[in-house]
């Protein structure tokens, strides 16, 4: 969602806002402003549309002299269409101040501000953030104090920015709900919504948490809670910022789907035991008393990561025998979920800042065990659940999600051995054959990688079709929907995903000689014969048939599909994570061919922080 960044120090805040903005522009937004004290006055520049237009109206102020200390925002409305005037930073008075999340109370409050005689601009619930710190500052309070009280006031979820005109040397800060991070420097200090925006400047990292305020000039860092000061531990970031940069792709899409080979492996590395067929993951250590008589799982999560959960669900029941439940967040948190302490609740999330996950995930907590799947250290699901198994994907830049859904498989995968061998419901010697399959990926991956401009000539003939039927079985059934769902997020082709044994209930009126129909088919029986027979359904329908398979040449005999895409076999249970990577550069090639915004497709944002 928005994007923030603020700096204090001893170089041009400007130089730093822009390019700490540039780094965040794959989460998603519509406008972008920036704000520095300057001669005695705020300079505050906005802009619609992308960062290029900020930089234009930022060149043509011909600034001479240099600003230590600024702001910076890129917005993805909420309140208030994607205009100029609504963009951030907002000021009143002697306030500059830019806002990450909802401002729930804004209509009341902005009442409240009218009366008072202060005037509006924008349609933002922000602007009422302004004019209320403006209003307690020339009521005489100090900076840190005046923060305090506007918080108070205010009720949702934010991550405020504040500049001071009568106090211009530091910036202040205040979180609740939405993710905020300091960055220490020497002599200058950062502050950003997401750690690559001060990568290249610093990996030494603060995370402030829900209810902190801070005070940030070029040499302190202050940070109080429930006005108290408090010391938040200082962690180093490995990430480094070359990793957050394309790599010589033409999209960050592609470099991370080639990422995959490589970040598999870091899910996987010191977790695995081959010769005695376990997992050895410590961050699980406190399920191990409760897996016994563990009776329920529910897993959580939106988007590409409920389609993991799904997937999720065939390990967990399978190998663990705990029968699982997989729901859509956003439905979850507003229903009766009857979790009790039996039930162990799984969030999936990349970012760990779903609004919508975390508000599962809160329903959960005092009921059930929590356990947050993610992979971004220290984001919001981690803090709240009561314990953390990471992923190492690193940064997932562009906002179509690849790397961070594979190595989600794969950490499902592990917990799902791992309660199986606690629970004794797997052989040492079936665990062994799986582990030994999945420490075979990254090699496996780099061999599947392979097939890519295969991929790219069979999109060059399938390119121009309105619409796109997925289809898969059983474990094959989530990776079809998520085959659909990348398509469609960034070529804007319709796209459907359905378990391929209902398609006869409905969907295969829908296909003619114009309908593109990628059939995910595993070599697994009895599976694979039944697929094969709705390849078959579909085919005498006139359907332009794409075959995605781990299938044997012999299997594959008499099958007549316009393309048929082979990748390498390792195991049943290791199969749908490679055939899912071909589905990846489908959705990748069609969508370049289609000359879409790949790695920034249009409504949509990488992080989304709102309901
Ligand atoms: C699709 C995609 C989204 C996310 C969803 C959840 O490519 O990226 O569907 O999967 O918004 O995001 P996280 O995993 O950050 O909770």
């Amino acid at each position: 969602m928005c994007g923030i960044v603020g700096y204090a120090g001893s170089q041009d805040a400007l130089g730093i806002l822009i390019g700490g903005l540039e780094s965040l522009e794959y989460r998603g937004y519509d406008s972008a402003g920036v704000a520095v004290y300057d001669h005695g006055k705020f300079e505050v520049t906005r802009a619609t549309g992308k960062l290029i237009e900020l930089k234009k109206a930022l060149a043509s102020k011909h600034r001479t002299a240099s600003a230590p200390v600024g702001i910076g925002h890129t917005r993805w409305a909420t309140h208030g269409r994607p205009t100029e005037t609504n963009a951030h930073p907002h000021t009143a008075g002697r306030v500059s101040l830019i806002h990450n999340g909802i401002i729930e109370n804004y209509l009341p409050l902005r009442a409240m501000l009218e009366e008072k005689g202060c005037h509006f601009l924008s349609e933002t619930d922000t602007e009422v953030a302004a004019h209320l710190l403006n209003t307690l500052l020339e009521d005489g309070m100090e900076p840190l104090a005046a923060m305090r009280a506007m918080c108070a006031q205010v009720k949702g979820s934010y991550a405020f920015l504040a500049l001071d005109s009568k106090n211009p040397d530091r910036v202040l800060v205040a979180k609740n709900s939405t993710p905020i991070i300091i960055g220490r420097g020497e002599g200058e200090n950062f502050i950003a919504s997401d750690i690559p925006a001060i990568l290249q400047h610093t990996r030494r990292i603060i995370v402030l948490e829900d209810g902190d305020l801070a005070q940030i000039t070029a040499g302190t860092v202050y940070i109080e809670n429930k006005g108290t000061e408090v010391a938040r531990k200082e962690e180093v970031i490995s990430w480094d910022p070359i990793t957050a940069q394309k790599g010589g792709f033409k999209h960050f899409m592609l470099k991370e789907i080639y990422d995959q080979s490589r970040v598999i492996g870091d899910t996987l590395r010191g977790r695995i035991s081959e010769s005695d067929g376990s997992v050895k993951m410590p961050e699980l250590e406190p399920l191990r008393a409760k897996a016994a008589t563990l009776k329920r799982i529910v897993l959580v999560a939106c988007g590409t990561a409920w389609h993991a959960c799904l997937e999720g669900k065939f390990f967990l029941e399978e190998f663990a025998g705990i029968p699982c439940e997989v729901d859509y967040a956003s439905e979850f948190r507003y229903r009766t979920g009857l979790i009790d302490s039996d039930t162990l609740v799984i969030a999936v999330s990349q970012s760990g800042e779903t609004l919508d996950t975390l508000g599962a995930l809160e329903c959960a907590i005092g009921k059930g065990i929590t356990l947050a799947v993610c992979n971004v250290v220290g984001a919001s699901i981690c803090r709240k659940a009561d314990m953390v198994l990471y992923t190492h994907a690193g940064p997932e830049i562009s906002v179509a999600s690849t790397k961070a859904f594979t190595t989600q498989l794969v950490a499902l995968q592990l917990l799902a051995i791992f309660l199986a061998e606690v629970r004794n419901s797997m052989s040492a010697n079936a665990r062994r054959n799986v582990l030994h399959a999945m420490l075979q990926l990254p090699a496996a991956i780099a061999q599947t990688l392979k097939v890519d401009s295969e991929v790219a000539s069979v999109a060059k003939g399938f390119f121009q079709a309105r619409d796109f039927l997925f289809l898969g079985r059983g474990r094959c059934y989530p990776i079809a929907l998520e085959g659909a769902l990348k398509l469609k997020e960034i070529s804007y082709i319709h796209a459907e995903g359905y378990p391929a044994g209902e398609m006869k209930h409905g969907p295969i009126a829908l296909i003619d000689e114009q309908m593109p129909v990628v059939m995910v088919l595993q070599r697994e029986r009895p599976l694979f014969e039944k697929t094969v027979s709705n390849l078959k359904e579909v085919e005498a329908r006139g359907a332009r048939v794409i075959v995605v398979t781990d299938a044997t040449d012999e299997d594959l005999k008499g099958i007549a599909a316009q393309a048929i895409v082979k990748i390498p076999f390792v195991a049943h249970e290791t199969s749908p994570l490679l055939l899912n990577i071909p589905l990846q550069m489908l959705a990748y090639h069609v969508a370049v061919l289609n000359g879409t915004d790949v790695d920034l497709p249009r409504n949509l944002a990488k992080s989304v922080t709102v309901e």
